[in-house]
């Protein structure tokens, strides 16, 4: 279906879960978030009847999210059911990689298609660091049990932080030559209020065209990012710009988070429930939501912060 300013929407993101096993520290605070009432999440059947109710209106592409999905007990059975939803062509998930060792083939057996992992670092101790719970060898575990499965077209994702990856730009994109994988550099966006960085920890993407001259560019695959590539490497590199050029007029998304909101934009407060409702009711919501999705999502910056309300991790990103 289109919305309003004539934008075709067919990319749902499915949040499973606000919890991680982590806690990066640009998406969400060191003491973690108080679980929530079981009652007050969607349940797996729901999740499914959303995404079915989803799929009768257009949408083709899905993609979980979480918190970290793979931290959901019934992870793959939704992923199951998710993929045999008619209308559903490609089913991804975006994960910190780090239960990956356990999960990923009975992910890829489940009908997930495509994988994006976040690493933003290659660094023990920063890894330690940014992600305050995480050990780097689990994350890179993860990558190769993706790729030994049989996993194809993975993404790897890395927000970029000044002062802390900024001299790592080069060491991360030549991963896109020791593995077959996309490496997307990620613009750090302004989320939590009481976040840890600040307007000088910002770096805009074309500090990565900087620092490695030698990028070509290629032609752009329908996602948010700008491709290029290093000469010979397996893999492409990936800048996604959502601050110093934003891409909404291409937006084809919609949100919905394990709490049962409908977010029609990332930044925005406008939220539309779905939570105990049947699929006529699901599916009047969604009609709201993809016409209420603004034109663009409004000055976005660290003095001019996100209007969403949300962490990153009770979005999915
Ligand atoms: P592909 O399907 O592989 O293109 O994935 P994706 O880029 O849509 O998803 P992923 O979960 O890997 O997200 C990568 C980064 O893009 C994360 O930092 C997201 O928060 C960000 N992102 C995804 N969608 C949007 C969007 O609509 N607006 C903005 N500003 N950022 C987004
Ligand atoms: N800005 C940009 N990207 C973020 N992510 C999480 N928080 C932020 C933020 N504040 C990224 C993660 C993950 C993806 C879903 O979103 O690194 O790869
Ligand atoms: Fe967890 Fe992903 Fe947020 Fe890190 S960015 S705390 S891995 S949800």
């Amino acid at each position: 279906m289109r919305d309003s300013y004539g934008r075709e929407i067919t990319y749902l993101r499915v949040s499973v879960t606000e919890l991680c096993n982590l806690r990066c520290r640009y998406c969400m605070p060191a003491e973690g978030i108080c679980k929530r009432e079981h009652e007050e999440m969607l349940s797996e059947e729901e999740i499914v009847l959303a995404i079915e109710t989803a799929a009768s209106l257009g949408i083709t592409k899905l993609r979980i999210t979480g918190g970290e999905p793979l931290v959901k007990k019934n992870i793959v059975s939704i992923c199951e059911k998710a993929a045999k939803v008619p209308g559903i062509r490609e089913l991804c998930l975006t994960t910190n990689g780090t239960l990956l060792p356990q999960l990923a083939g009975p992910l890829k057996k489940a009908g997930v298609d495509r994988l994006n992992i976040s690493l933003d670092t290659l660094d023990r101790e920063k890894y330690r660091y940014i992600t305050r719970l995480g050990e780097l060898d689990q994350a890179i575990a993860g990558i190769e049990a993706a790729l030994s499965v049989g996993f194809e077209r993975i993404k790897l994702n890395a927000v970029l932080i000044g002062g802390f990856n900024d001299d790592e730009i080069p060491r991360l994109a030549e991963l896109t030559r020791t593995w077959p994988v996309d490496l997307r550099f990620i613009e750090m966006m302004p989320m939590y209020d009481g976040g840890d960085f600040s307007a000088g920890s910002f770096i805009p993407c074309d500090t990565v065209l900087q620092k490695l001259p030698g990028l070509v560019e290629e032609p752009r695959d329908g996602g948010v990012a700008r491709l290029y590539r290093l000469p010979g490497a397996q893999g492409r590199i990936g800048l996604i710009s959502p601050l110093s050029s934003h891409f909404c007029g291409e937006c084809n998304r919609i949100r919905l988070t394990a709490d049962g909101k409908l977010k029609p934009c990332l930044h925005g407060r406008e939220e539309f429930s779905v939570k105990g409702l049947d699929a006529e009711g699901m599916r009047e919501q969604f009609v709201k939501a993809i016409l209420s999705k603004p034109a663009w999502h409004g000055e976005l910056s660290y003095t001019q912060r996100s209007r969403s309300g949300r962490n990153m991790n009770r979005i999915g990103g």
